[in-house]
């Protein structure tokens, strides 16, 4: 009975965490698979020993950014009429900026540059930063 008393409320959070989960919109998922190859990538992109895993792992960040640039951020549905084309272009201008810059990472990263690739995957944070910045919602 003690021990029903610990469960339950620890399934109730558990299923109530998934429940969240479940409403993450079609660019939140791409965002998180690009943030799992990101991660892992940060750990070996100076590695030149591990240039076939890196190059996978960019591949991956490459098509989940290609996948976003196609699609609004949720903060697009709450701009004012007038001003939601210019949002948006903004919004893939900068993707296209960081797309670019993938290709950087996987030139320096296929020509064994480890300077440029940590250049690169620098650049590629900043990016980041500024994209949540200009187009995130906390
Ligand atoms: C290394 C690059 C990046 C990483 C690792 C990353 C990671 C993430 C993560 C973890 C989330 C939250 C996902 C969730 O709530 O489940 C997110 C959301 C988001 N990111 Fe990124 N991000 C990156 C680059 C960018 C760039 C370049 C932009 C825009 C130019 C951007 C725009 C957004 C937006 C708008 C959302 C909210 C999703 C929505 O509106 O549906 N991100 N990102």
């Amino acid at each position: 009975m003690k021990m029903l008393k610990t469960i339950t409320p620890l399934a109730l959070i558990l299923s109530l965490g998934l429940a969240v989960h479940a409403e993450d919109t079609p660019m939140e998922k791409e965002m998180s698979a690009m943030n799992k190859a990101y991660k892992a990538l940060k750990k070996s992109v100076e590695d030149p020993a591990q240039k076939a895993e890196n190059l996978k792992l960019i591949a991956d960040i490459k098509k989940t950014a290609e996948a976003s640039s196609k699609m609004e951020p949720k903060t697009a549905a709450t701009q004012p009429a007038a001003g939601k084309a210019a949002y948006l272009d903004k919004y893939k201008a900068q993707m296209a900026d960081f797309s670019k810059e993938v290709a950087a990472l996987e030139a320096a990263v296929t020509a064994g540059n480890t300077a440029a690739a940590k250049a690169s995957f620098d650049k590629l944070n900043e990016l980041k930063k500024k994209g949540h910045e200009d187009f995130k919602k906390d």
